[in-house]
């Protein structure tokens, strides 16, 4: 199952985040907000738990987030999306896997993991902003689950049909959060219209 987040502020920031005359202070920024609408959205159906409040009128029933939250970013890109994650659940967890495609076979190849501690009542919450082939994600997604992680949701900020179709297949209890669901991907297996390489733009590196 995939979302697309269709909100008007999410488009208009996608519109500036896209174009390719946007530099990479700006596109942080923007991938900050964009990350915290779609977070925003994914969390919609999170466990909540009832507290009492005493306010200086009188005591509240209110109800808090009772799933102990985990961020997995997917180095590098996914660390351009912690900035937005953390400013709306700042007590969360986080956990790095460190993941790159071949620049030939545009295979994954994994060079890094440190996860937290497990917790019985933990959502997982992988970002990439982007999910092109779903390779990375796919292998993200297997080695949680070889861990014993069964509570995932994946956002990221452009997806290409490939992409969510092989998240889908692979791992069809996990719902894959975006701003954007693209056309296709072109023969170097880049999301069109997408947003170039998203890491060299984030990081400034290219
Ligand atoms: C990008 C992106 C994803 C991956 C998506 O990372 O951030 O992790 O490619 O492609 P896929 O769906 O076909 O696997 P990249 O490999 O460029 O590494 P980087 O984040 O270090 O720049
Ligand atoms: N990685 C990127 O950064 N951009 C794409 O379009 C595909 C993979």
């Amino acid at each position: 199952m995939h979302v697309e987040v269709t909100h008007p502020c999410v488009q208009h920031k996608l519109a500036l985040i896209r174009d390719e005359e946007t530099g990479h202070k700006k596109f942080r920024e923007l991938a900050t907000e964009i990350t915290m609408f779609v977070c925003y959205e994914a969390l919609k159906g999170v466990q909540l738990k009832e507290v009492q409040v005493q306010t200086p009128v009188g005591p509240a029933s209110c109800r808090k987030i009772a799933s102990d939250l985990v961020v997995i970013p997917i180095l590098r890109a996914g660390v351009g999306m912690m900035d937005g994650i953390l400013d709306l659940i700042p007590t969360a967890r986080v956990g790095f896997v460190g993941l790159y495609r071949d620049e030939e076979t545009k295979i994954p190849v994994e060079y890094y993991q440190k996860l937290p501690v497990e917790s019985e009542n933990a959502l997982y919450i992988v970002v990439d902003p982007m999910l092109a082939t779903g390779g990375s994600m796919v292998a993200t997604l297997d080695m949680l689950k070889q861990k014993g992680v069964d509570n995932i949701v994946v956002v990221c900020i452009v997806a290409a049909p490939e992409g969510l179709q092989a998240v889908e297949q692979a791992h069809p209890d996990v719902s894959v959060y975006t701003a954007a669901v693209d056309s296709h991907l072109n023969d170097h297996k880049y999301i069109v219209p997408g947003l170039g390489d998203a890491g060299d733009r984030l990081f400034g590196t290219r």
